[in-house]
Parts: C-alpha cells; sequence; structure tokens
C-alpha cells in the first residue's frame, strides 16, 4: 500500500513539475558532486549491458538548483538513454560551464551563463516526428506499462522553472545527446549545505502535539507516525475541540493542523490560535489545493499532503527546536 501510495505521489509530483508548479528549493551546488553521487543509482537503476560513463568539467560554475529535482532530471534522461540503447550501447553523463546566445528554440533558455548538464547516448536517436513531440506530456513510444510520457516532461517542467532549459540534439541511428542548462551561482563561497537529515530524536521527551484533523484515516496515521517516534499526542477531529484541549490542557507542545477543515479554514483557525496562544508552533498539513491561500504562511511551516513519515518528523522537530516552547507559561 505504501509503494501505491508513494506511486501516486511521485505521478503527482512530475505532473507538478511539468505545469511548472513544483515548489522548488534551490541550493548551490557543484553539480560535479551530485552526478558523483548518482554513480551507484545510475548502475543499478540502468545496470547490466549499457557501459556509463561520467565527463566532470574542471572549474565548474556552482550551479543554483533543486538538487532532488535535478537527480529525477537527470534519472529520466538516463533512463530514456537506456530505453534507446540496444546491447553494448554507451551512455555519457557530462559537466560544462556553458555560456549560451540567443534561443534557437523555446525550450533553450535566455541567453546567458549557465551549468550544463549532458546525458548522451549511442542509441536509436529520435526520427524527426517524434522529436516534434517529446515533451508532450503522456507523449511516448513505448510499449502500455513501460513508459509514462512524463519523463522529459518533468525535464523540461523543471528546467523552465528553475529558470534554465533543454537542448536536444538527436540523429536518427546514431544517437542523442540532451542538455538541461540551469543557472549558475554567483554565491560560490556559500557552499551548499544539505538539509540535515532527520536524526530521530525529539528535542525534548515527551513533545506533546494536539493533531487537529476531521480526516479519521489522516488523523490516525499521522498519530501512529509520531506515537512511533516517542512523541505524546493527542488527537482530535474539529477546530472547536481543538480550542477545549488547549484550554485544559496548557502543556502542548505543537500543533499539527489540517489547512482545509469544514467549519472554519485552517487559516481562521489559526488567526484564532495565534491570538491566544502567539507562541504554540503551527505545522499545517495541506492539499495542493489550498496553495494559494496560504501565501504568507512559511514553508517551513507546511507539509503537504501525502507526507512521508520522515518528513512530518523532520518538519515537526524543526518547528519544535526553531519556536520558544510552552504554551502555559505565556498564557491562560
Ligand atoms: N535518449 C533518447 N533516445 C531516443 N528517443 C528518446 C530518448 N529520450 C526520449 N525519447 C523519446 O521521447 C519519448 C518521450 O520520452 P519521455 O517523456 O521520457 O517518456 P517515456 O520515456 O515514458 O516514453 C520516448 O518515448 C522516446 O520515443
Ligand atoms: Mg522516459
Amino acid at each position: 500500500m505504501r509503494a501505491a501510495a508513494e506511486r501516486g505521489a511521485k505521478l503527482t509530483d512530475l505532473l507538478l513539475s511539468f505545469s511548472r508548479r513544483q515548489r522548488l528549493e534551490p541550493k548551490v551546488l557543484d553539480l560535479n558532486h551530485t552526478i558523483a553521487n548518482m554513480h551507484d543509482l545510475l548502475h543499478s537503476t540502468i545496470g547490466g549491458s549499457v557501459q556509463i560513463e561520467t565527463s566532470l568539467a574542471d572549474g565548474l560554475w556552482h550551479a543554483l538548483v533543486d538538487p532532488t529535482q535535478l537527480e529525477l532530471a537527470v534519472l529520466n534522461l538516463a533512463i530514456n538513454a537506456r530505453d534507446a540503447i540496444s546491447v553494448g550501447g554507451r551512455l555519457t553523463v557530462s559537466t560544462n560551464n556553458a555560456t549560451l546566445g540567443e534561443p534557437a528554440s523555446a525550450e533553450e533558455p535566455a541567453a546567458g551563463d549557465y551549468v550544463e548538464i549532458c546525458v548522451s547516448d549511442s542509441g536509436s536517436g529520435m526520427s524527426p516526428s517524434v522529436r516534434a513531440r517529446v515533451f508532450e506530456p503522456f507523449f511516448t513510444t513505448k510499449e502500455i506499462g513501460k513508459g509514462s510520457g512524463l519523463g522529459l516532461s518533468q525535464v523540461l517542467g523543471f528546467a523552465k522553472q528553475s529558470n534554465g532549459g533543454v537542448r536536444i540534439d538527436t540523429v536518427e541511428g546514431r544517437g542523442t545527446s540532451i542538455r538541461i542548462f540551469v543557472p549558475c551561482s554567483d554565491l560560490a563561497e556559500d557552499r551548499a549545505e544539505t538539509a540535515e537529515p532527520y536524526d530521530g530524536g525529539a528535542p525534548r521527551m515527551p513533545a506533546r502535539i494536539l493533531i487537529v484533523d476531521d480526516d479519521d484515516a489522516v488523523r490516525q496515521i499521522a498519530a501512529d507516525i509520531l506515537r512511533d517516534r516517542c512523541y505524546d499526542v493527542v488527537e482530535v477531529g474539529s477546530a472547536g475541540a481543538a480550542f477545549g484541549v488547549l484550554q485544559s490542557q496548557t502543556d502542548i507542545d505543537l500543533l499539527l493542523l489540517d489547512f482545509a477543515m469544514p467549519g472554519m479554514s485552517g487559516a481562521e483557525v489559526a488567526q484564532r490560535i495565534r491570538t491566544r496562544y502567539p507562541k504554540l508552533p503551527i505545522l499545517f498539513v495541506t492539499g495542493y489545493a489550498d496553495r494559494t491561500t496560504l501565501a504568507g504562511i512559511n514553508e517551513a511551516q507546511t507539509i503537504g499532503k501525502p507526507f512521508r513519515s520522515d518528513d512530518l518528523c523532520t518538519k515537526i522537530a524543526s518547528a519544535l527546536n526553531r519556536d520558544a516552547r510552552g504554551i502555559a507559561q505565556q498564557t491562560a
């Protein structure tokens, strides 16, 4: 069931990145590192008869780009390359500094300096009619069950949303090179740090979390995850009940609040809670549809549905760390 849910979440992500509404978190990156770190992943995904080579440029500029989406894009290109190669073919992933002139097609970025990642294969190449349609979502020449037709849609959507672009060079029967261009960063010294992974420990044990969600199943899952991680959990199914709990229990450390509930919106509930308990950290659980109404709410204070347990725990741990805790002392 988890695999099915994660597949669903991944598909949604692909569609969002195609429609360029993915929430990107750009970081300053040395893409030579990124590619080198993908070595094992590429080998295990592509595997077998295809030889993978890398060619990483010296003195590569730093890029400003979302690392997760970039890795997904490279993986999508590599999978396409593998599919195009017959036994014994070669796949090369390379990096380069690129200074581009005026774009030759809508997919290419505006003139300027970019960091380039190129995936080349010695495979089938594309006919002009295929080439013309490759970025269409759901366009695939692969048999049912093999291709989703969303790989290159993700690549282009992500590259464009990152203020970069894509270029395809292909010769039928000879092979294909696809280049992703991403903006370079001026902040070379500001070396990228990756988000610190959840270390498994809650800041104050046991922190007490109030979960407010009208959907029994969602609330139950969140509660189970948090109890597993040794949090103390109180669950309620409505905003009214949440106010009741906050009045009677003064030791709530954090509120996990469904943004969209019948009756009062999450924003209204939050507003009222902030007035009464200004220091109580709130983490909003949001669906994609809520995002427009979320303007003004910090990303660190939201977690999108469906969430994975590690993501939930990371957000909760950092919310607990960041905010002053204990509403008991300052209210009521
Ligand atoms: N490296 C490549 N060599 C030849 N054809 C390719 C290559 N990459 C993509 N294509 C063509 O573009 C189509 C769309 O690719 P993509 O969006 O990744 O969807 P999918 O891989 O699921 O078919 C593929 O079905 C294939 O026909
Ligand atoms: Mg593909």
